[in-house]
């Protein structure tokens, strides 16, 4: 299979691309697309064929469930259950579009295969105008995971897509790097109080803030028992290289030292404000930004560069673990545990 990349440089090009798009969903092929978040490997969500067709691009596991994207409140997966529930309603007004996916009950329209046969679908409408205008113009909602290989980390850019699903998918939209860099927060909303079930673009305090509520926090061993969810267990979104989270510079430099006196090629992921600190230490390093939300823009970028450049241990202090730093720091712990 030839794997086409079509830019959206200007209106006329992104509505062509986004038509031929929309056309291969409807055929039942396999279309990558840009979010806020991170790049899609979408199929029509409501045909069953189609949906296997993303598990065998990726070599994802068949019990792990994919999230369904809608560009719509009133239409497709989502219309009886939203007037259910007035926490829905609540999350949807306050975030939707945006990095929020809810767990819901699932509807009979919904293929047994997207939810992995369990009786929940997690729901989201992305923010993003490629991937909004796409699901509208297929006029179906939107099954995707993330347009990676299975367990590697999750794509930024077109070029990441491609790195990984070269030959196995139909075509990627090009829409440049996407924005908020991190996954979804993925949220139970069948259990009372909801659950957060991945750490994400929307934060723990925003939803606690919009509820009024402290949310249930997730036990690894408990979610297991009730769903399989291999994207929430451990070791996923992994470098090829070795991942060590340290305590702060100083520990860097001695580590850096350590494994350099064993021959370890070491590479760096660096805050602005320790690029001086560590400009004598050797090996590549990669500059993540100021901030938590630049941090989390850049991380898998800064993960797949330092993997290409065949790094055996990558370096990189630990992250405040509030707002968005909670999915940084979960990405990186699932990254660095092997
Ligand atoms: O930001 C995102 O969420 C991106 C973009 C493309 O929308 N998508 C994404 O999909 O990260 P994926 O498949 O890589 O991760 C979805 C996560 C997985 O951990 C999966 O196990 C969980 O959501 N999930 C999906 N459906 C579920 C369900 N019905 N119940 C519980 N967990 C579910
Ligand atoms: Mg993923």
């Amino acid at each position: 299979m030839h794997t086409q990349v079509l830019k959206l440089d200007d209106a006329a090009a992104a509505d062509r691309a986004i038509a031929l798009a929309a056309e291969h969903i409807r055929h039942g092929r396999l279309v990558a697309f840009p979010t806020e978040t991170v790049y899609g490997l979408g199929a029509n969500a409501l045909d069953a064929d189609a949906a296997a067709k993303i598990f065998e691009a990726k070599q994802r596991a068949l019990n792990d469930p994919l999230i369904v994207h809608v560009a719509d409140l009133e239409v497709g997966p989502l219309a009886e259950v939203r007037l259910l529930s007035a926490i829905v309603k609540q999350l949807t007004e306050a975030f939707w579009p945006g990095p929020l996916t809810l767990v819901l009950p699932k509807r009979e329209s919904i293929p047994p295969i997207v939810t992995a046969g369990g009786d929940k679908v997690a729901i989201r409408m992305p923010n993003h105008p490629v991937a909004l205008a796409l699901i509208k113009r297929a006029g179906v909602p939107i099954a995707a995971p993330s347009a990676n290989r299975f367990g590697h980390v999750s794509p930024t850019t077109a070029q990441h897509v491609l790195d990984d699903l070269d030959g196995r998918i139909d075509l990627v939209l090009d829409g440049g790097p996407t924005t908020i860099g991190v996954e979804s927060t993925v949220l139970d909303v069948t259990v009372n109080p909801p659950m957060i079930l991945r750490p994400g673009g929307i934060t723990r305090e925003q939803i606690e803030q919009v509820l009024g509520v402290t949310l249930a926090v997730r036990r690894p061993s408990s979610f297991v028992s009730h769903l399989p969810s291999p994207g929430l267990l451990e070791k996923h979104y992994a470098p090829a290289a070795q991942l060590l989270i340290v305590k702060d510079v100083d520990a860097l430099g001695a580590n850096h030292a350590a494994l350099t006196a064993m021959r370890k090629k070491v590479g760096l992921l660096l805050l602005d404000n320790q690029r001086e600190a560590c400009q004598t230490l050797a090996g590549p390093h990669f500059v993540l930004g100021n901030t938590l939300e630049d941090v989390a823009r850049h991380i898998y970028a800064g993960l797949r560069s330092l993997d290409s450049a065949h790094v055996d241990t990558i370096l990189i202090t630990q992250i405040p673990d509030t707002g968005i730093g909670e999915a940084i720091a979960d990405r990186l712990k699932r990254a660095s545990s092997r």
